[in-house]
């Protein structure tokens, strides 16, 4: 049942190149429109939403997260991502014009439920984007989008993420479609690019050895930080989740950006710091800037775990060891990025003799408030 592998969280994270591939499986018509599933909003309505919410939970708050910037920048429409329970007390400013996306893998998340409820109540129109067919969340919405990630069994979730974050990106160019001419062409161009990451997945999971062997020399470390600048910031926090779930390690993701605000003061000699690198062609001297913090902790003593692009030979002076991930355009590129950090965590927790599918004291969905 484990396809060979020593446990479901391995298995799973080799299945995200399928996950990708299936998600995106027939979603465009001939004419390379894009389709979604069960829609009972109309596409006036959806023309018309000028706000949008995400909601969701853990991990899947940062696969919304990671959506926001794709979806802003497609749609211009104003993203807001909330964590699902927190939701309902902050007065959200909600109308018929407000769509609230829900994201969950199990669908049955307690949580996002009563967050969606709460949406419907205040006149939004709500869509989920879900893993599990029949589940409670697709059946109180009024749209879904449904990640073919298939069933993920692992409490850590993993290919549920890459299927989420897939799933946003076809509702924002969807949404982007609705909207007007001129974003159609980028919508092609983009779908085209979706369509290459999982054979770059499948290259990137045959490379991940040395990242086997850090997690083990790594088992006895007491904490490790993790950075990211756009994109990367809530791959930075889903590094830091999946290894405070897996490892029982204190683990912390930050932007980048903030590290002179506060966080370097944890900068000692030895102190692991794992940093998501922007691609070179990111806008605004992105890549320059993360490149100059990663000198900057080395400077005080941090050892660097450099995640960046193949040829990116700007990172290499400053890292104490640089992890490859394929190139994509930036909007891409956490669902090449976040694989390394997913593997850490397996194998470090592995190291440590602990259960890689069971961490103690959580359950795969949380049905209650
Ligand atoms: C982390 C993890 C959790 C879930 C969260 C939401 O690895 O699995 O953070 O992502 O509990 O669960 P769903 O997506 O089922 O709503």
């Amino acid at each position: 049942e484990k396809g060979g592998y020593e446990t479901f969280m391995e298995k799973e994270i080799h299945e995200q190149p399928h996950a990708v591939r299936d998600t995106l499986l027939g979603r465009t018509d001939e004419d390379g429109q894009l389709i979604l599933d069960d829609m009972r909003i109309s596409e006036e309505e959806l023309a018309a939403v000028d706000r949008i919410y995400v909601v969701a939970c853990g991990t899947a708050s940062y696969a919304g997260m990671t959506a926001k910037y794709a979806i802003e920048h497609w749609t211009r429409i104003p993203v807001e991502v909330s964590l699902a329970h927190e939701f309902r007390y902050c007065d959200p400013i909600v109308d018929e014009r407000t769509l609230v996306v829900s994201i969950s893998q199990s669908g049955e998340t307690m949580d996002t439920l009563m967050a969606v409820k709460h949406a419907r109540e205040l006149g939004a129109r709500t869509l989920s984007i879900c893993n599990t067919h029949g589940s409670t969340i697709p059946r109180e919405s009024d749209a879904v989008l449904y990640t073919h990630a298939g069933p993920e069994i692992a409490v850590a979730s993993t290919k549920a993420f890459v299927a989420q974050i897939t799933a946003c990106f076809v509702l924002g160019l969807y949404l982007a479609q609705l909207r007007g001419e001129t974003y159609a062409d980028d919508a092609k161009q983009v779908m085209a690019e979706l369509h290459g990451v999982p054979d770059k997945l499948e290259s990137l999971l045959g490379t991940m050895d040395r990242v086997e062997e850090i997690a083990r020399f790594m088992a006895d470390s007491r904490a490790v930080l993790f950075l990211g600048r756009h994109v990367g910031y809530p791959i930075a926090m889903e590094g830091a989740l999946k290894l405070k779930e897996l490892a029982y390690i204190h683990a912390e993701g930050f932007a980048a950006g903030e590290l002179k605000h506060g966080p370097i003061a944890l900068i000692e000699p030895g102190q692991p710091v794992f940093v998501v690198v922007p691609g070179p062609d990111t806008p605004h001297e992105l890549h320059k800037k993360v490149v100059s913090n990663i000198q900057e902790i080395r400077a005080r003593g941090a050892r660097t775990l450099v995640i960046a692009e193949e040829g990116d030979e700007d990172v290499v002076p400053f890292a104490d060891e640089v992890i490859r991930v394929p190139h994509t355009s930036p909007l891409l590129q956490p669902l090449l990025t976040v694989v390394p950090l997913q593997v850490f965590a397996l194998h470090l927790s592995t190291a440590k003799g602990l259960d890689v599918d069971q961490p103690r004291n959580l359950a795969k969905s949380v049905t209650v408030e």
